[in-house]
């Protein structure tokens, strides 16, 4: 299949390597152009996405945009400028460089041994290389050691060239460090869900494999915060019956390889999923690939054991297709990231991003107040105790916490000692308290998602070929096609075709070519449906709406065309 569905793809011009122009590249790896079909494709998936995870919930779900580029203290606080990294080796011959871990996977592949490498360290990447005499595939000359290489791209931030910037690895960063801000616009209620969809770079070592390793590439992400102390999924009822299949830590830790099939609701109570919203999610994420036209039983969700998981994660499962070309791949990531991130953001920025929980019996607190004592600093100071009463006043806690530790706490040129305050504990009964919540991320890369969907659609008929993509993410839904190209025919079909557009419904107008041809080009390009005008329509103001997955027509009037093609756009699964 793979090369009439890779010729169908160039042919139509849904995605192509960039930079084509000057040929050869080594820079180009990794960076693709989407021509017509594929931005059309690409953006209704998007609003398919949309549609899916953020419109039906949008009582607790909101979207935000933040910036690509992010200064070097935002990865400071994340970790990845420390463990954002991968494996790299370099040829002490020819200087060509490899994912270490790649490398040795297809070169060990070759020699007929089957080893899995993600997880592995450098030292033993380094211990495989010398164990199997794995040398340099372009120049047979000698690896050096293996070493880490940092991901992120780098840049700098206006003329200054200390101000080092870089391109965001994923669109979460900027609602973490919002979440104070998104906390308040969402009247402060817990669980709060805020998704972006954008552009993210990683500077991959050596893309190879088109569209789904990619350098700049487009993710829709939530960061799902939440009360630790409250997991509870109120929607989870929604999806509790739908299947999902699930390989749960404990089987991949055992080796297992057959996946369970079990609902939702029982991969909760089963503990095969550790939280509500997780499950949720991973639930919502099925159907979402199921109407893209990927089988059940081409899914499935993967738990990653420790040493595979990013570093801020306690559990992942990453929701994997098989496909004919890549094998198994990754099309979405579903992590619990505890409060790791919030956390590094307050260490690092000084903000306060905790959120308030009521609590059911208040708590008793001590509370200690510091005043100051005017004789006693009038005694000393004369005419300037106005201006230590008010610094006791403004810094009440240095000040005790001076005395405590020195004896004096100093301000400019007067030492305030402990006879010049006054100390007192109260205590007061608090009905809230603060903490830092929970994140449960689901991370959606959208190109592989088009890459899946467009190869499960691929289907040869009779010798020819056919994108049955679903119709709501079509990116053209219909054809109109004149059948005989002279009055009165070609100004109906404009008509028909300008009402389908005024309507909202993505068509073209075609009178070029046989029909047969262009049925073919039209099925090719995945559109859903065609309308022909034949020597019935001047008479009866009819035409036949021609279906691409079965090939048969019937009839329709033409002021029903729009109701009938509408209600035929989105069929749920
Ligand atoms: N936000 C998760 C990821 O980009 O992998």
């Amino acid at each position: 299949m793979s090369d009439k569905f890779n010729d169908l793809l160039n042919r139509r011009g849904f995605f192509w390597q960039s930079f084509d122009a000057y040929k050869g590249m080594v820079e180009a790896g990794g960076f693709y152009d989407y021509g017509p079909l594929g931005v059309g494709l690409k953006r209704n998936i998007i609003n398919k996405w949309l549609r899916t995870f953020v419109v039906p919930y949008m009582d607790f779900t909101i979207e935000v945009e933040t910036p690509i580029i992010m200064p070097r203290i935002v990865f400071e606080a994340s970790g990845h400028l420390e463990n954002f990294t991968d494996f790299l080796v370099t040829c002490s011959k020819c200087g060509r460089k490899y994912r270490a871990d790649h490398l040795v996977e297809d070169e060990l592949r070759k020699r007929g041994v089957k080893i899995k490498t993600e997880g592995l360290d450098e030292r033993r990447l380094d211990e495989l290389i010398s164990q199997y005499g794995v040398k340099c595939p372009n120049c047979g000359g000698e690896l050096g050691n293996v070493q880490r290489f940092n991901l992120l791209f780098q840049t700098t931030i206006g003329p200054y060239s200390s101000n080092l910037g870089f391109i965001r690895p994923e669109t979460a960063q900027g609602m973490f460090i919002d979440f104070a801000k998104l906390y308040e616009l969402s009247n402060r209620r817990l669980p709060l869900a805020v998704a972006q969809v954008g552009k993210v770079g990683r500077n991959e070592i050596s893309p190879r494999q088109g569209l789904v390793r990619l350098r700049e590439f487009s993710q829709m992400e939530i960061e799902l915060f939440f009360d630790p102390l409250n997991p509870r999924c109120p929607y989870l009822d929604d999806i509790k019956d739908v299947k999902i299949r699930i390989l749960p830590e404990d089987d991949v830790a055992k080796g297992v390889n057959a996946p369970r099939e079990v609902s939702v609701r029982e991969a909760v109570e089963k503990g095969y999923i550790v939280n509500e919203w997780m499950g949720f999610y991973m639930g919502l994420a099925t159907v979402f690939l199921n109407e893209l036209g990927v089988p059940l039983d081409k899914q499935l969700f993967l738990a990653k054991l420790p040493e595979e998981r990013a570093h801020y994660a306690k559990a992942v499962f990453d929701q994997v297709v098989l496909t004919e070309r890549f094998g198994w791949l990754e099309v979405s990531g579903h992590a619990y990231r505890t409060d790791y991130d919030l956390s590094r953001h307050v260490k690092y920025s000084g903000q306060d991003l905790s959120a308030y929980r009521d609590l059911q019996v208040p708590r008793i607190e001590k509370e200690i107040r510091v005043s100051p004592n005017p004789v006693k600093i009038k005694e000393k100071y004369g005419g300037d105790a106005g201006k230590i009463i008010k610094y006791i006043y403004d810094n009440p806690d240095k000040v005790l916490r001076d005395i405590e530790s020195t004896g004096k706490s100093v301000f400019e040129a007067f030492e305030i000692s402990r006879e010049m305050i006054y100390i007192s504990e109260q205590e007061r009964k608090t009905y809230r308290e603060r903490f830092i919540p929970h994140v449960i991320e689901p991370s959606f890369g959208v190109d592989r998602l088009l890459y899946v969907t467009l190869e499960n659609s691929f289907v040869e008929r009779n010798g020819k070929y056919v994108l049955r993509l679903p119709p709501d993410i079509a990116p053209i839904k219909v054809a109109v096609l004149p059948l005989i190209r002279k009055d009165p025919y070609p100004a109906i079909g404009r008509r028909i075709w300008s009402m389908l557009v005024m309507n909202g419904i993505e068509a073209v107008y075609d009178d070029g070519d046989t029909i047969g041809s262009r049925y073919v080009k039209y099925d090719e390009e995945g559109v859903p449906f065609a309308v022909t005008i034949d020597d019935k329509t001047p008479m009866d103001n009819t035409v036949t709406l021609r279906d691409r997955d079965t090939t048969s027509q019937v009839r329709v009037p033409v002021d029903s065309l729009v109701a009938v093609i509408s209600s035929k756009l989105y069929v749920r699964h």
